[in-house]
């Protein structure tokens, strides 16, 4: 999944021959899964049709504060469309529109918008190779890229002049790929590995029976796919679920029992920065599982058990550079136990659930927790759904890292 998708992205069209190329630039977009929108200057029209970028879009077209051909149109607002947007990219950047955009010009849709937008800024160049390396031109560059703006440098090779040289604006492709490389470096937690244990796990009693509880899976899953929209590369170890997975950096690792969960978080552990462990992972398991399916006979059935391995203190135990939390679910005393099981465990945070908040903890979509670190500072959050509650973790885990 690449990390354009789901993101709204406001493409400026300037008057450049290289306009012809937004349309493939406009595809490669929406092919990601981007929402895109798109603001032409009236210039740009001689270059590419409205009507090519509407369709590949499917959002309208704008390059006029409103339509003087239908005295219906509203007035297209420009601060709405810059603040609508993730990202703002301008490309062909002509050198007329750098040097306007350098200068707080707005004398056009397109350049209001940037003036507005709060959004990062992406520019593409594109000109002739004269026109390129004029001082003019350098100076609205680096004025721009002083603004904090992001410069998709031209390339060179053959230009509409006939001429060869630098100038051209990059590749549609390429220019995906810059945006993309930019974003995730910029990501809080790229680079960083993290672990995260989700699910019940369960404990076979024979052949066809098996000991498990309600856990869903969706905390975890939740999680993961969090801390990978954050840059991670995820390995989400998860028991028996119907959750699907499809993120491109979360590696899916299926087990059954608690031991299995327990070899794998160990193997994996070793490599990472940050492991959550939301697993809710069976406290006990059949002492003795029959080979044989267990036949009905008497009128009752005993069932000896056995503690399973903790796995979250077990990690408490080796960690050393891990960032380690735990969750607890908790009836009672919560503020109390949680605190208790962080030092017991040697976790630097719990997430705390409290079975008396309503719509807190297993099979439903929402939950509501607290933080709690190592000092015992006490973070509570409001009742939020799990993909909500997942980002709250996340977010308070990179505070806490980069104040390490
Ligand atoms: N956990 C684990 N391995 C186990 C049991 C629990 O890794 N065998 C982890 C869970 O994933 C969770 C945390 O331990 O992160 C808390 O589990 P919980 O059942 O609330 O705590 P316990 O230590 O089992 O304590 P108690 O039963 O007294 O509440």
């Amino acid at each position: 999944m690449s990390v354009l998708s789901g993101k709204k992205i406001l493409l400026g069209i300037t008057a450049g021959i290289a306009a012809y190329k937004t349309a493939s630039l406009v595809r490669l977009f929406i092919k990601l899964g981007a929402d895109v929108k798109v603001i032409m200057t009236p210039a740009s029209k001689d270059f590419i049709t409205p009507l090519t970028l509407s369709t590949l879009s499917k959002n309208p077209v704008h390059s006029t504060f409103y339509d003087q051909e239908d005295e219906n149109e509203l007035w297209n607002n420009h601060v709405e469309l810059g603040l609508w947007a993730d990202y703002f990219l301008i490309a062909p950047a002509t050198a007329n529109t750098l040097s306007k955009m350098a200068n707080g010009a707005c004398n056009n849709l397109l350049l209001a918008t940037y003036l507005s937008a709060k959004c990062p800024v992406y520019f593409a160049p594109a000109m002739d190779l004269d026109m390129y390396i004029h001082p003019s031109t350098k100076d609205s560059l680096k004025k721009l890229q002083n603004f904090g703006n992001v410069m998709i440098p031209a390339t060179s090779g053959e230009l509409a002049s006939g001429l060869v040289g630098e100038g051209r604006m990059a590749e549609p492709k390429d220019i995906v790929t810059f945006m993309e490389d930019d974003i995730l470096a910029q990501l809080p937690l790229r680079g960083k590995k993290v672990l995260i244990t989700a699910g019940p796990t369960y404990e076979a009693i024979d052949p066809v029976r098996f000991i498990g509880n309600h856990s869903s899976g969706k905390m975890g899953f939740a999680l993961a796919t969090s801390a990978a929209n954050l840059g991670a590369e995820v390995f989400l170890i998860t028991g028996p679920s119907h959750q699907k997975m499809n993120h491109s950096f979360v590696k899916r690792i299926d087990v059954v029992t608690a031991e299995e969960m327990f070899i794998e978080a160990h193997q994996y552990f070793k490599n990472v920065d940050i492991a959550i462990l939301s697993a809710a992972v069976a406290d006990y398991k059949p002492k003795n599982v029959a080979h044989q399916k267990i036949k009905k006979k008497d009128s009752s059935l005993t069932i000896e058990f056995t503690k399973t391995k903790d796995i979250l203190a077990s990690l408490g135990k080796v960690k050393n550079k891990q960032f380690l939390v735990g969750f607890a679910l908790e009836t009672n005393n919560e503020i109390e136990n949680a605190k208790t099981k962080i030092k017991r465990k040697n976790l630097d945070a719990i997430v705390l659930n409290s079975l008396q908040d309503k719509g807190a903890g297993f099979a439903t979509n929402t939950n509501k927790i607290t933080i709690i670190d190592k000092n015992f500072n006490e973070k509570p959050f409001e009742l939020k759904s799990k993909i909500e509650v997942a980002d709250d973790i996340l977010n308070e885990i990179v505070t806490k890292i980069s104040e390490l």
